[in-house]
């Protein structure tokens, strides 16, 4: 399409993401409704906790609400609480950080590398200190992060490592699946995950210990089998809550899940021909992709702009021709809660700030055809020449 026919609109809006879902999915959901019984905890819940063992390799999947809950949970489990720090990118959703201070921890914000957008080890060993308990990185936008470095650390000085997968769910680190390298790993099922059931996440570990512990705080604590199948009040040995996941929402999870492969290659073809395309333009630098045994699986993608663009007015002129696109992230320790109930300053984490400044994420998802992928890149391409 010609840069005027985008711009006098007459093209149907692009948004930022369009969730790709099959006949499996709506089978599997009337087959949980029609059932009439278990839309709490339900026979869907436990499918979908096997086929995530079974396609990460760990033994152990224990589903919740949301990631959040999840990562909530896994950090409990791993006796984090009041009077610990734990290390967090700033470069993330603000869940990352409010999960730690959800269990009463203080997040250490530590900075980000410049190409994988992930935990720089040197930042996160500069903020290790005696009462430092965990890290918790975060898989950007579907690629790995330099986990097997931020496990060393870990390692060395006796740290839970969590790692929060929530947008890389397939991504792989070396031939290690993200999610499956620390202590224990986050995963998110929301709508415009890699893997979705609209809402939803999973803790996956393969320590028993720390799984029973989850599953114990997901559901108040209780000990004594399905709170709905018994006619007694149960046994609660722990304080916990209620993060369970419903079984409707667990029916989506595992017809997604079985199409997990397709769902990342597409993904994947889709940001190849973003970055071919791109590399005529200049002034872009679109992510990297990662070699040998990794695997970016682009639940995002981010690119990111030379100093000299102004990148919110790049964003603006892809708005007026109905494209969206999305600034993941502005730094979380630098938003109202951070600054004003834990005293973060801008300034104090140059790689982070420097980047929240000049990226961009552009439409992603499965589906997102060549016609639109042109579009997107032609408006860009003329977004940026108009700044020259
Ligand atoms: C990096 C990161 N961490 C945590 C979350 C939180 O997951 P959820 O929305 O499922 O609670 C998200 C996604 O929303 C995320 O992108």
């Amino acid at each position: 399409m010609s840069d005027d026919a985008a711009s006098a609109g007459d093209a149907d809006p692009i948004p930022l993401f369009e969730i790709d879902w099959d006949r499996g999915e709506v089978r599997n959901v009337v087959d949980s409704i029609t059932r009439g019984s278990y839309w709490a905890n339900g026979p869907y819940v436990d499918e979908f906790e096997r086929a995530l063992e079974a396609s990460l390799g760990v033994d152990h999947a224990v589903v919740c609400n949301s990631g959040t809950t999840a990562l909530v949970c896994a950090l409990e489990a791993c006796d984090v609480g009041p009077g610990d720090e734990v290390i967090v990118p700033s470069f993330t959703f603000i869940s990352t950080a409010n999960a730690v201070v959800s269990v009463g921890a203080t997040p250490v914000f530590a900075d980000v590398e410049p190409e994988r957008y992930g935990l720089d080890p040197e930042s996160v060993e500069s903020h290790v200190s005696d009462d430092t308990a965990a890290i918790v990185p975060v898989h950007y936008a579907g690629r790995a992060c330099r986990i097997h470095d931020l496990a060393r650390i870990a390692d060395r000085h006796d740290l839970a490592l969590v790692e929060d997968a929530a947008e890389a769910q397939g991504a792989r680190a070396d031939g290690a699946y993200v999610g499956t390298v620390g202590d224990a790993g986050m995963l998110s099922f929301c709508q415009n995950k890699v893997v979705a059931s609209g809402e939803g996440g999973a803790v996956v570990t393969d320590d028993d210990g720390l799984a029973e512990r989850v599953r114990l705080l997901r559901s108040h604590g209780r000990v004594s089998g399905d709170y709905f199948d018994s006619t007694g009040g149960g046994e609660y040995t722990t304080l916990g809550s209620n993060y369970r996941m419903p079984d409707v929402v667990a029916a989506v999870g595992v017809a997604q899940l079985d199409r997990i492969e397709d769902l990342v290659a597409r993904r994947r073809a889709v940001a190849g021909a973003y970055t071919e395309r791109l590399s005529a333009v200049d002034g872009v630098t679109p992510p990297t992709d990662g070699a040998g045994g990794e695997r970016h699986v682009y639940q995002l993608y981010t690119v990111r702009f030379e100093p000299w663009i102004d990148r919110d007015a790049v964003a603006a002129a892809l708005s007026e021709r109905e494209i969206a696109s999305k600034v993941y992230f502005d730094p979380a320790h630098l938003s109202t809660y951070y600054r004003e109930e834990h005293g973060c300053e801008p300034g104090t984490l140059p790689v982070t700030e420097d980047l929240s400044e000049r990226v961009l994420s552009l439409p992603m998802h499965p589906n997102l055809s060549e016609a639109e992928i042109d579009r997107v890149v032609t408006a860009l391409d003329a977004a940026i020449a108009e700044q020259r």
